[in-house]
C-alpha cells in the first residue's frame, strides 16, 4: 500500500514538483534557458543555410547560364520526326502521310510573314549568309530584335505553293533546325573537313548540311536531294541566340531537305550531317550534329 503511494507521489512528483517548482526535473528558467539555446542554435543554422543560397543566387545571372559544360555540339532536329526515324507513306492516300503533313505546318505556322511584321521586335538580316549579329552583351537589360525567317524562303518544301510538302508526288521534304543554344557560335567548316560532295563551294558564313545514303547499296535510289533556305544551310547571321529572355521572339534558321527521285517500294536509310569547326559528332548521341532517317515511298 505504502510503496503504491510512494510509487505515485514519485510520478507525480517529478511532473510538478511543488516543493522546489520543478516541471519534469527542471525549473522554470532552466526551461527557458534550454528553449532559448535551441531557438538561437537553429536560426543560426537556417541563417547561414539561407545566406548561402542567396549568396549563390547574386551570382547567377538572369540572362546567361552559369554552367554550360554542355554547350557544344548542338543537336539537330528534323520534322517530320516519327517513331524509329520511319517515314513511311502511300503516295495515293493522303491519310498515310497526314500526320507528317500536320507535324510540318504547326511547326512552320510559326515562321508565317503575317506574325513577323513588327519593326520594333523583328528585322531582315539579308537573304544571303552573313557573319555572326552583336547584339550587345548578354547582361544588358531590354530585348534584342530577332532576324526574320520567311517560310517562302523553303520554296517547294514552304507548304505555301504545296500543301503537302511533296508528298503527294513521292517527293517528301524534311525540316531541319539546330537546337537553340544560349550564346553559341557555331563556326563555319574548314576545307578540309567537308565531304567531296560539298566541296568547291564557298561556306563562310553558313554551317552547310548534307545527306546521303547510309548503306552502300543504296548509293544509287536515293537520287537528287535539294536543300532550301540560305545558302543551303544555317547562316551565322541568325547567331548567337540571347536566351529567352532578351531574344523572346527569336527563330532558329530553317533548312528543308527535298528528296526529289526517291526510289519507290523500298527502304531507303538517309544520313544528314551539319559541318562546323565546332560540330562534333557523338556514336552515343544520335541527333548531335546528325541524324539518321529511313524512308518507305509506296506506289500503291
Ligand atoms: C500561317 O500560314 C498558313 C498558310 O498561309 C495558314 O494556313 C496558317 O493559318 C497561318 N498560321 C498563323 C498562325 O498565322
Ligand atoms: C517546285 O515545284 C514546281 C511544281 O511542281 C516545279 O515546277 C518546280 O520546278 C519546283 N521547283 C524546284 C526548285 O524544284
Ligand atoms: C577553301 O576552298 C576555297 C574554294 O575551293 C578557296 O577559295 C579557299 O581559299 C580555301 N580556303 C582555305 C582556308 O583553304
Ligand atoms: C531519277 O532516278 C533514276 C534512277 O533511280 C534516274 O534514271 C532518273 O533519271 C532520275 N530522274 C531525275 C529527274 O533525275
Amino acid at each position: 500500500m505504502s510503496g503504491n503511494k510512494d510509487n505515485d507521489g514519485g510520478w507525480r512528483n517529478f511532473l510538478w514538483n511543488s516543493e522546489k517548482k520543478e516541471f519534469l526535473g527542471r525549473t522554470g528558467s532552466s526551461w527557458f534557458k534550454i528553449l532559448l539555446f535551441y531557438v538561437i542554435f537553429y536560426g543560426c543554422l537556417a541563417g547561414i543555410f539561407i545566406g548561402t543560397i542567396q549568396a549563390m543566387l547574386l551570382t547567377l545571372s538572369d540572362y546567361k547560364p552559369k554552367y554550360q559544360d554542355r554547350v557544344a555540339p548542338p543537336g539537330l532536329s528534323h520534322t517530320p520526326r516519327s517513331d524509329k526515324s520511319e517515314i513511311v507513306f502511300k503516295m495515293s492516300d493522303e491519310s498515310s502521310y497526314t500526320k507528317y503533313v500536320t507535324s510540318m505546318d504547326s511547326l512552320l505556322q510559326l515562321y508565317n510573314e503575317s506574325i513577323q511584321t513588327n519593326d520594333q521586335k523583328f528585322e531582315d538580316c539579308g537573304e544571303t549568309p552573313k557573319t555572326y549579329m552583336d547584339r550587345g552583351e548578354l547582361e544588358t537589360e531590354g530585348q534584342k530584335h530577332a532576324c526574320r525567317f520567311n517560310r517562302m524562303w523553303l520554296q517547294n518544301c514552304s507548304g505555301l505553293s504545296d500543301r503537302t510538302y511533296g508528298f503527294k508526288e513521292g517527293k517528301p521534304c524534311l525540316i531541319v533546325k539546330l537546337n537553340r543554344i544560349v550564346n553559341f557560335k557555331p563556326r563555319a567548316p574548314s576545307n578540309d573537313s567537308i565531304p567531296e560532295a560539298l566541296k568547291g563551294k564557298l561556306y563562310d558564313n553558313v554551317i552547310p548540311i548534307h545527306c546521303k545514303n547510309k548503306r552502300a547499296e543504296d548509293v544509287d535510289k536515293i537520287g537528287e536531294i535539294k536543300y532550301y533556305g540560305i545558302g543551303e544551310g544555317f547562316p551565322l547571321q541568325y547567331y548567337p541566340y540571347y536566351g529567352k529572355r532578351l531574344h523572346p521572339q527569336y527563330l532558329q534558321p530553317l533548312v528543308a531537305i527535298h528528296f526529289t527521285n526517291l526510289t519507290f517500294n523500298e527502304e531507303l536509310r538517309i544520313e544528314c550531317k551539319v559541318y562546323g569547326e565546332n560540330i562534333a559528332f557523338s556514336e552515343k548521341d544520335r541527333y548531335q550534329g546528325r541524324f539518321d532517317v529511313k524512308f518507305t515511298v509506296n506506289l500503291s
